[in-house]
């Protein structure tokens, strides 16, 4: 069946104007007075609605079409004609209209205003909300121009595994993969579950990051990215965690925390210019609905240059805002939520890259700094979200990062494939971790994870 893309008439409608063409979609209104009615038809592939008229006389079986209610899936026959004194750039005159699936009266996704919580509820029919579905078009967009970003770069696309025996961030959060019975597990002599009898022969788990195989990638490749789903079992109720999310990991060898950062930058800024150029509609509902400084921030931080302070000037700027915080910040503390967007909210003004943290507050596999306390790690912080890149500059000498290893109570020998890539040819190397759910949060002005994915896990949910 032929049938024109409505978002391809809405492009250039002149190329339609007065042709024959077949639409096809998914109704959203249908209004009608005695002899003409007017179907709004959406078909998903962008904001806009196309108005198709049809006439009594002119539209065959008319008195039963406009009965028909929202949510009915429809192909329309007719002509087009361009209206640009209407409210809408043209509109389709029905020669021919079918029903292709009828609509139960019963269909939630009436014409109105519902809010989030709502549809969260109906989460297989909220792709066809205004809301969720510029989401997810944006959220295609975005993902479409990382990969673009990376590729121009010369970067090779690593596929990281999903089921993992080793621990990347060494935090504990994992979600274990088996196939033992959880009644009736073997066991130990001494009474433990005995995980050699387990499909892989040891504990294997969900993966938190791509980065360990990452690396191992760009000894072999020099500059890689992952872009892929991610697993955390972290107990966090926050609009910002999610216990399934995916995650963009850029690794990339002979390179050091300042190379990192300037990558982190040139990225975020690309996804900008790309998605305000490609979704203007989608941009232009979440400002008006969602968030009314949203384009002229993303605008300006397009064309921003993003601030780099370290840890310790950072914890410096913010103690003076101590009896404001719900948690009192000082050196050694990790920097939660509230010290992150004052941070780059108040006190900068623009994203914001912060540096050298404290080395026991992160993962053991980043560089350890001459000053003995801190690392090369980076995170960077924008408006509105707080955290949404996580990255380092990674240990390359054996000796410190096995002593690491050791700090965190793990043993040596499970990384110890890890632990040879340093003796291989190992070289400075870097990487950074970009949360995708909080690009697009950051992208719609959206505040909660659950409306950024189609299909969200959280604590307590896998609906759908
Ligand atoms: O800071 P994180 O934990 O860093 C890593 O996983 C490193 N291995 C990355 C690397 O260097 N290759 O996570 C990276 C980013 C965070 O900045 C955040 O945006 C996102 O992943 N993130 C989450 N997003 C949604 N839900 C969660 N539970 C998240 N945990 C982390
Ligand atoms: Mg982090």
């Amino acid at each position: 069946m032929q049938r024109t893309i409505i978002h391809a008439i809405f492009a250039a409608p002149e190329q339609f104007a007065g042709r024959e063409i077949t639409v096809c979609g998914w109704v959203r209104t249908l209004r009608s007075s005695k002899a003409v009615a007017f179907a709004e038809l959406n078909d998903g592939s962008g904001f806009r609605s196309l108005q198709v008229i049809l006439e009594d006389g002119r539209t065959p079986d008319f008195a039963a079409l406009v009965k028909l209610g929202a949510g009915t899936a429809l192909r329309a026959r007719g002509t087009l004609l361009l209206t640009p004194e209407a409210g809408q750039p043209c509109e389709l005159h029905a020669d021919e209209v079918t029903v292709v699936g009828p609509c139960a009266a019963d269909y939630p996704l009436q014409k109105k205003r519902h809010s989030l919580e709502f549809l969260r509820s109906i989460g297989h029919l909220r792709p066809r909300s205004n809301t969720v579905g510029a989401a997810l078009r944006v959220r295609s967009a975005a993902a479409f121009a990382i990969h673009q970003f990376f590729q121009e770069r010369g970067f090779v696309y690593a596929h990281t595994p999903v089921i993992t025996c080793a621990d990347a961030e060494g935090a504990g959060e994992l979600f274990r993969v088996t196939t033992l019975d959880p009644a009736a597990p073997p066991r130990t002599a001494d009474g433990a579950v005995d995980f050699r009898e387990d499909f892989f022969g040891k504990p294997a788990f969900l993966t938190v990051s791509g980065q360990l195989q990452g690396e191992a990638m760009a000894m072999a490749f020099g500059n890689i990215y992952t872009f892929g789903p991610t697993f955390r079992a972290e107990r966090s109720y926050t609009q910002r965690h999610a216990a399934e999310f995916w995650m963009v990991e850029p690794e990339i060898a002979f390179a050091d925390l300042t190379d990192d950062m300037q990558l982190a930058e040139d990225m975020i800024k690309y996804v900008l210019r790309t998605v305000l150029s490609r979704c203007p509609e989608e941009l232009a509902f979440f400002n008006q609905h969602v968030d009314r400084g949203l384009l002229a921030r993303l605008e300006a931080v397009a064309g921003a240059a993003f601030a780099r302070v370290s840890y310790t000037e950072a914890v410096r700027l913010l103690e003076p805002r101590n009896d404001r915080f719900e948690y009192k910040i000082a050196w050694g503390c990790d920097l939660q939520t509230e010290h992150e967007r004052c941070l780059t909210e108040e006190i900068f003004g623009v994203p914001v890259f912060v540096t050298d943290y404290p080395k026991e507050i992160k993962a053991f596999y980043m560089r350890q700094n001459d000053d003995g306390k801190t690392v090369a790690a980076m995170d960077l912080l924008v408006m509105g979200i707080g955290e949404i890149i996580g990255g380092s500059q990674r240990e390359e000498r054996p000796d410190l990062l096995e002593a690491r290893i050791r700090a965190m109570d793990a043993a040596p020998e499970a990384y110890q494939w890890y632990l040879d890539l340093r003796r291989f040819g190992g070289c400075p190397h870097a990487g950074f971790g970009l949360g995708f759910e909080r690009l697009v949060m950051y992208l719609t002005g959206l505040s909660n994870i659950r409306d950024v994915s189609a299909f969200p896990r959280t604590t307590g949910t896998a609906e759908f």
